[in-house]
């Protein structure tokens, strides 16, 4: 077995060797410095598994090491420890890509369960899913184009920060999703993740489901019961519509998410907590925030990262292959052969608009591919608003754009549907669309359209 190596970075003696020693523990081996100079020479020539970094040092402050090591050492985790009550600098730290952090007095308990957390994190490098296998595993999310890469890619890193992320987005557009993947991707695997509908609990109920209670402390509590919290214990808690919290809940919920603990109702003692939380919402928060629906302290502290999933309509180049994925599912399902589109039909799929996004594509194809006898589904199977069903649409429809745009959205139609007809092959695309491999892959990088 390797011996994990932690450096440590704080300018006071005393808590380097609090530190030195706690870790020592745990059968750790540590190096410790007190000055962001040492450290950086130190990393320079040493391999070490976590670094643990004051926040302000002698030659400058943690945030600068922090950006230092995501540029030099980016799979090297580092996790800050600030003084008392100063949220503003952990925030900034996370921000920064800190995994995570620990305010002084440091308590030992919350130091070991970082220091876990962490060396999972080094142990199981996520960086061995990449897009392809992505798109072949059922749970990850489907999507080539840039606005969908781009996604993953942050889903990635962010499942190896421990930071509070808001996901913002449409409704059915893929929120839930992106929390399980952050989830999934992250050291916090094999823990449970628990998606909480925040608008879906009665307001006197709130506080016993999130929290739990004790038997007798209110009348009907006939047990003790868990609360959503502990039951997400060493997890992810997911508050999905996170903007429906009732302003009592919000400060309660705040009070948890500050001092990692709750206090289940009619109980004596506090419970600690090891919970990353994620929240959504398809409202935008800083807009509740300003109406004054929504606190500003709690908006603070869920919304260090803010990720934005794109609607569908952002996005058509994914409909092809979404369509064919779900389509599978379906069959799966049913145990029936898969049923195909018609070119005209992925064409009209893709020129719809979808408010309801991916759950609204998935509906349409559901009922689709019910209403069917045939094995292909065409146009009017559809039910599309303003559909016919011809092969040519009628260019007086089109709106009005100029030529170029136009023509390169077509471009971009003709080229997203030769790939799905031809299972991804884009030698077999080629063939069908008559163009050379290099003269498509030409196109492909000029559109935007990466492909694998
Ligand atoms: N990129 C994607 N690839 C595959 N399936 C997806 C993708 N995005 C969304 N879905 C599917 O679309 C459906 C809706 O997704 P999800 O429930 O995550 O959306 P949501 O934004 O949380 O919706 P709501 O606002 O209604 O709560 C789910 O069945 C999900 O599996
Ligand atoms: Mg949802």
């Amino acid at each position: 077995m390797t011996l994990h190596n932690v450096l440590i970075i704080d300018d006071e003696p005393d808590i380097r060797e609090l530190l030195e020693i706690t870790l020592g523990r745990m059968q750790l081996h540590t190096r410790a410095v007190g000055t962001v100079s040492e450290a950086k020479r130190l990393l320079e020539n040493t391999h070490f598994d976590l670094c643990l970094t004051d926040m302000r040092l002698p030659d400058g402050d943690g945030i600068d090491l922090v950006d230092h090591m995501q540029i030099h050492h980016p799979n090297l985790p580092v996790a800050v420890i600030t003084a008392y009550g100063s949220v503003e600098s952990a925030v900034q730290a996370l921000k920064s890509g800190a995994f995570d952090f620990v305010s002084k007095p440091v308590d030992l308990h919350n130091l070991r369960r970082l220091v876990s957390t962490a060396l999972k994190l080094s142990q199981s490098p996520p960086e061995d899913a990449g897009t392809q296998a992505q798109q072949a595993d059922p749970h990850g999310l489907l999507g080539h184009t840039p606005a969908m890469q781009r996604l993953n890619e942050t889903i990635l890193k962010l499942a190896r920060s421990q930071a509070p992320v808001y996901i913002l987005g449409e409704s059915g557009s893929g929120k839930e999703r992106v929390a399980r993947e952050i989830h999934r991707r992250g050291p916090r695997q094999g823990h449970p993740f628990v998606p909480v509908n925040c608008g879906a609990i009665p307001a006197e109920l709130m506080e016993s489901e999130f929290f739990g209670h004790i038997k007798g402390s209110f009348t009907g509590a006939t047990a003790d019961k868990q609360g959503l919290f502990q039951a997400a214990q060493g997890g992810t808690l997911l508050l999905d519509e996170v903007a429906e919290l009732p302003l009592h809940m919000q400060v309660k919920l705040l009070r948890a998410i500050q001092e990692r603990a709750i206090k289940p109702i009619g109980a004596a003692h506090e419970i600690p907590l090891d919970v990353r939380i994620l929240s959504a919402s398809h409202k935008d928060l800083a807009v509740e925030v300003q109406a004054g629906r929504f606190r500003q302290d709690l908006f603070y502290r869920l919304n260090v990262i803010e990720l934005r999933v794109p609607a569908l309509r952002e996005r058509q180049e994914d409909i092809p292959l979404l369509a064919t994925h779900i389509l599978n599912r379906l069959a799966d399902h049913w145990d029936t052969p898969a049923k195909h589109l018609t070119s005209a039909a992925i064409q009209a799929l893709m020129a719809h608009d979808y408010p309801g996004n991916v759950r609204e594509l998935e509906n349409l194809l559901e009922r689709a591919a019910t209403l069917t006898e045939s094995n292909t589904i065409q146009v009017a199977d559809l039910r599309l608003p303003h559909t016919t069903d011809t092969e040519h649409p009628d260019p007086s429809s089109s709106p009005q754009r100029p030529l170029t745009q136009h023509l390169e959205q077509q471009e971009r139609q003709t080229i997203t549907l030769a790939l799905a007809q031809a299972g991804g092959n884009p030698t077999l695309a080629a063939r069908h669309l008559g163009l050379t491999a290099r003269q498509l892959r030409h196109r492909l990088g000029r559109l935007g359209l990466k492909h694998h």
